[in-house]
């Protein structure tokens, strides 16, 4: 493994140099791995396993027919790669289980029995096992129980490996039954396509992941977003001046300079004028944040996030239910403001006239 200088903090990671493809191939020749689930991160992973050479099987409930004809479309065979959830299940020696968390709890009772001395447990998230008070997986002790996380969603992990790239994952063994545990979990992470692989535990990549997600990546960015574009329509400014400051000049410059060369550098970019605010201004921002970041990681820690997610995604409606929330945000001004503004970039202004 190579010891990396991570801010002044040496940390160890696996790179492809150290644990190379043709090294996983040796470790997982013997492996059948079943991929439940044929979601988001089911196809891509599964996908990038196949075309790396290993083998491959999909589980999939043929009654969910959407996920299972994109099963076949994408070249697995029905009775030859692809299965219901508990032959295909059976049939692997190491298990991902990738359906939705809340899927996780449900199927759990008819997925256990599934489960053979020796083989490989696998999620992509801590969840189902950090919380199992909630969910109620709990693992055979006579099998490993592993994770892979791709810090990306799916969609990535498919585009990164097409393009070449990678997504980088962490992982973690939380059950050593064979003695063989870590070098199945990093061979299967290099077999998902990963760019380096970082050590975590079940609890800190559930609790990293829960927080993010509400945080910064997702809930926080919305949040922020729709206050500050709000704020300038209050004070007369268009719908598309708001949009433009608020979004697409993030989205289309300066947040990818952040991503290219880091903040400093995205700042150094930028007008003096600007540089002499944001220097100012991010303090007051971070001291405006911090008591509910502290709220939000108390409440990941104590379960009540978790409880919230398996209630809300257990329910028989619960995919119309997110439709009609992530709708709201679609047919909101701030948004459709947004969509006009993304038909007049050059790129797709040329395509509209076609
Ligand atoms: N997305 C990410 O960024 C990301 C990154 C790393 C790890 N992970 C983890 O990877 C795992 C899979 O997540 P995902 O991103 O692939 O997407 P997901 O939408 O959370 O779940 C994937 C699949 O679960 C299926 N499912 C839901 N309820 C079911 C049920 N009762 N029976 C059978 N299948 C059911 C869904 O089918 P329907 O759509 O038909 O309900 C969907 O196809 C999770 O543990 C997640 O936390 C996700």
């Amino acid at each position: 493994m190579a010891k990396i200088d991570f801010g002044g903090t040496l940390e160890t990671v696996v790179t492809r140099d150290e644990f190379p493809l043709e090294k996983a191939r040796k470790v997982l020749k013997d492996e059948v791995i079943a991929v439940i689930g044929y979601g988001v991160q089911g196809p891509a992973q599964s996908l990038n396993m196949r075309d790396n050479g290993f083998k491959v099987i999909i589980g999939q409930a043929p009654e969910i027919k959407k996920d299972w004809d994109k099963a076949v479309k994408d070249g697995w065979k029905p009775g030859k790669t692809l299965f219901p959830i508990e032959e295909a299940a059976e049939k692997g020696t190491m298990v991902q289980y990738l359906v939705s968390d809340a899927a996780q709890k449900l199927l759990w009772p008819r997925m256990r029995p599934c489960l053979k001395k020796g083989d490989a447990l696998y999620f992509s998230h801590g969840f189902s096992i950090v919380y199992r008070k909630q969910t109620g997986v709990v693992a055979p002790k006579d099998i490993d129980v592993i994770m892979v996380a791709p810090k990306g969603s799916g969609t990535s992990v498919r585009r990164n490996f097409l393009d070449g790239s990678g997504i980088n994952s962490s992982f973690a063994v939380f059950q050593d039954a064979t003695g063989r545990a870590e070098e199945r979990c990093l061979a299967i992470g290099i077999a998902i396509g990963s760019g380096y692989l970082f050590p975590t535990t079940f609890e800190q990549e559930v609790w990293s992941d829960l927080t993010g997600e509400r945080g910064v990546l997702m809930g926080c960015l919305a949040g922020i977003l729709e206050a500050q574009y709000n704020l300038l329509r209050k004070h007369g400014h268009s719908p598309s001046e708001a949009f433009n400051e608020t979004v697409e000049e993030l989205t289309q410059s300066l947040i990818r300079l952040v991503a290219e060369n880091g903040m400093d550098w995205m700042y150094a970019n930028c007008s003096t004028t600007a540089q002499r605010g944001a220097l100012d201004w991010r303090h007051r921002f971070r001291a405006a944040v911090e008591p509910v970041f502290d709220e939000l990681y108390e409440r990941v820690k104590d379960g009540t996030e978790t409880g919230i997610v398996l209630d809300a995604n257990s329910r028989p409606d619960y995919a119309e239910k997110l439709r009609a929330e992530l709708d709201e945000i679609k047919n909101s001004e701030m948004w459709r403001a947004g969509a006009a503004v993304r038909k007049l970039r050059p790129e797709n202004w040329g395509k509209k006239k076609e």
